[in-house]
């Protein structure tokens, strides 16, 4: 029998190890500390502080918005609440593309004031040189491919990328992520075979969202998973929970039960 690596603390390098090893790992997004120390419980092995919170909890209409500032509170109180998980803090549109200097002096800055193990950013070959100062300096990073949804304006909205031609250039995206010493690479909404060729042709580890079951982890973004978003679920979304309507109907008792007078009951009530 196979043994199964099951760390006391995920390390950016432990990726690579459940890759060699066959062994598939689970990822989510969180934005704060309840749910962190759940997920951290629960032994997800990576949490993500995505800048999906820009559109989850701040109420931008993208993760264009969002900056370094707002970021920094997130991703303290996940890595607070967190001691298995590796935390990884997502550097949101802005922070990194101008040159390989300012992605370094924001990475430092997400590091030191976060307590996070690693960062994440966007695009392949155009954001090579950032990855390698990153790297460079000590802070592992995770790279974000296929569908970045920082370029969504440029890429005509939410589309599956990488099919028929597109494929070559996102391997090549995925190389060169790689050559620039990221610990692993995110695929987002790339067709299921070209993640099972970017997988097995790279030594570090793939991570699926609406890339199919072929990638060495899968993540979702927490408020999907558990049903909490009042949009659609996307086609690759599977929701284990309907956390919405369990709130909404919670919500709705309570506020009945205060107008009618039932709460609070004797019980919750203290004597003088
Ligand atoms: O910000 C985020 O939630 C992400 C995931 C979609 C991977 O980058």
């Amino acid at each position: 029998m196979t043994e199964v690596i099951s760390p006391k603390k995920v390390r950016a390098t432990h990726l690579a190890e459940f890759k060699r090893a066959g062994q598939k790992f689970a990822c989510l997004t969180s934005y704060d500390q309840l749910t962190a120390a759940i997920f951290d419980e629960a032994g997800v092995d990576v949490i993500l502080v995505g800048d999906s919170a820009a559109d989850n909890s701040l109420g931008y209409s993208s993760t264009l918005p969002i900056t370094v500032e707002e970021m920094i509170p997130f991703g303290r109180a996940v890595a607070s609440a967190s001691s298995r998980a590796l935390v990884v803090v997502d550097m949101p549109f802005g922070s990194y593309e101008v040159s390989a200097d300012q992605a370094l002096e924001n990475a430092i800055k997400i590091m030191k004031l976060t307590g996070a193990d690693a960062v994440k950013l966007e695009g392949g070959v155009r954001s090579q040189e950032q990855i390698k100062a990153i790297t460079t300096a000590g802070i592992p990073v995770m790279g974000h491919i296929g569908f970045t949804p920082q370029s969504v304006n440029n890429l005509g909205g939410f589309k599956v990328q990488g099919r028929g031609e597109g494929a070559d250039q996102l391997l090549k995206d995925a190389h060169a992520v790689e050559a620039a010493g990221a610990f692993a690479v995110v695929l987002e909404l790339v067709p299921a075979e070209v993640a099972r060729v970017a997988t097995e042709k790279l030594s570090i580890a793939t991570i699926g969202i609406g890339a199919g079951p072929n990638t060495d982890g899968q993540i979702l973004v927490w408020t999907d998973f558990a049903g909490l978003s009042h949009h659609k679920p996307k086609k690759f979304v599977k929701q284990y929970l309907q956390m919405r309507s369990a709130l909404l109907e919670a919500a709705k008792s309570y506020k009945s039960e205060v107008e009618n007078g039932t709460f609070p009951e004797p019980e919750r009530s203290f004597e003088g």
